[in-house]
């Protein structure tokens, strides 16, 4: 018997001999003892009896096997039980699953920004890097060098130097970075207001001159672990149920793969991870009505609910909300509220989380955002725009691994909510920075970590047009956890 996948030497006597055969036909023949033998014999006896007959199949191939009484069609083959992976438990490290309140007062957003400072300072103190209170700097003589952490107020580009304002618990102050620094001048030009960073001053004269600047970013030295689980995760997000623009069937596609059990990659897949924006929602943005298919906020999740029923059970689904879900947006965010959790439960099971979120599986750390706040990072950061998005999204993600924050920059379009404890630093490197809301797909490695944004189902919008963004529609990201490999799936 040949093996089971060594169907093309059939093929190609078939062609030979002038006959094509069906897929039916095929598969009996493979399965036959002698494939070659039987085919040529059923040629034989097609070339006496039918001589017009050009396509064998496997209705014909039975019937000859039957006049001719030479061959016997073999037993039926026992199709092998696909392999079923033992996934490890996907664990939720930390998320904020409750509704929070806040008052709206200074005392709040200090104590934020106090607790944002203190966790970035101390992962820059961890790498052995001892700093002075910025008071005392004024203290300092000409010549001597200091280093001090501080968040970035302000900075201004003047003709010959970048001016930063700078503050720290003791004080504020100026510092500059001449233009003609050269390397410093490199790194100076990436710190974003708002950011904590280490600097390394020199007193020269009344002025405080920038010698160095240390990102929090992720250590040289960082260890991740050379292998994890052989299961893959596959992370998709911005799915938009209920928008004219949901592609329906680019979704469908991706389900009828996901249902192929045979497949190689899909028997391995053990999670699939919702980034965000499910829905399409209902208000989100001036004029949303007339983009919308299904105008209801219920009926969307109905919709959804549907639609994912059609995922295995036996792949765990992570589901976190992001900006079109009918949840606070200031972040972090809950998970959806139970009406919609149970509306969603009615098809299938979930694991809910807020946004952001971590989950460990196995030994691997996956930080799941949505994304909101990757709007700020293309308006600040130079040489990145909706239009260069498609080369630049990794960019923008490392930027905010740089920065260990979620949302480095205060007071653009990213509401937070001034929590005690600042929810957004990223205070534990991830294996995984795992992230959607641009609707462009995209994969990068940064100093171990994947960074990764999953791409869209939903086809340009006209806010997406006007921005010169073209959004990658129907993608899916495969991360191969074993040895974090990766595979952008397209489908269509
Ligand atoms: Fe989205």
């Amino acid at each position: 018997m040949v093996a089971l996948n060594d169907g093309r030497k059939i093929i190609l006597t078939a062609l030979k001999g002038g006959y094509h055969l069906t897929e039916e036909a095929l598969e009996i023949l493979k399965k036959s003892e002698d494939p070659i033998g039987t085919l040529n014999t059923v040629i034989d006896y097609v070339k006496k009896t039918n001589p017009s007959c050009v396509v064998l199949d496997g209705e014909l191939i039975r019937a000859v096997i039957k006049q001719t009484g030479k061959l016997q069609e073999p037993e039926p083959v026992q199709e092998e039980e696909p392999i079923v992976y033992a996934c490890p438990e996907v664990k939720i490290i930390h998320h904020y699953p409750e509704d929070i309140r806040i008052e709206g007062r200074f005392e709040e957003f200090y104590r934020y920004f106090h607790s944002r400072y203190m966790k970035l300072r101390k992962i820059l103190e961890d790498r052995g890097i001892k700093f002075i209170p910025l008071s005392e700097i004024v203290k300092m003589k000409k010549d001597q060098e200091a280093t001090v952490a501080v968040m970035v107020l302000d900075r201004k580009d003047t003709e010959r130097a970048i001016v930063f304002e700078c503050e720290d618990p003791s004080t504020t102050a100026t510092v500059l970075v001449p233009k003609k620094a050269g390397e410093v001048l490199a790194k100076a030009e990436t710190v974003l207001v708002d950011c904590v960073v280490g600097m390394r001053l020199r007193k020269v004269n009344d002025t405080v001159i920038v010698q160095d600047i240390l990102h929090p970013d992720v250590p040289i030295n960082q260890k991740h672990a050379s292998s994890g689980p052989d299961m893959y995760v596959c992370l998709i997000s911005d799915i938009h149920i209920g928008s004219k623009n949901f592609r329906r069937d680019l979704f469908e596609s991706f389900l009828d793969w996901i249902n192929r059990d045979r497949d190689g990659e899909v028997k391995r897949i053990g999670c699939i991870v919702l980034c965000g924006d499910l829905v399409d929602g209902v208000g989100v943005y001036p004029g949303q009505e007339k983009e919308l298919e299904v105008v209801s906020v219920n009926e969307q999740f109905y919709a959804a609910a549907k639609i994912l029923s059609e995922i295995p059970e036996r792949i765990e689904l992570v589901y976190l909300p992001g900006n079109h879900e009918p949840v606070r947006k200031a972040l972090p965010q809950p998970p959806v509220p139970d009406p919609y959790k149970k509306i969603l439960e009615s098809g299938r099971k979930l694991k809910f989380v807020g946004n952001p979120a971590k989950i460990l599986i196995g030994n691997r750390l996956l930080h799941l955002y949505h994304g909101q706040s990757l709007d700020d990072l293309i308006q600040i950061l130079p040489s990145v725009s909706y239009s260069t998005l498609h080369e630049n999204i990794g960019k923008v993600l490392e930027a905010m691994l740089q920065a260990r924050h979620l949302a480095p920059c205060y007071g653009q379009n990213t509401p937070l909510l001034p929590l005690d404890s600042d929810p957004l630093v990223i205070e534990e490197v991830p294996d995984v920075l795992c992230t959607g809301h641009v609707h462009v797909a995209g994969v990068k490695s940064y100093k171990g970590v994947l960074l990764i944004n999953s791409g869209c189902w939903q086809e340009q919008t006209s806010f997406q047009q006007s921005a010169g963004l073209k959004p990658t529609v129907g993608t899916a990201v495969l991360v191969n956890l074993a040895d974090m490999s990766t595979k952008l799936k397209l489908f269509g």
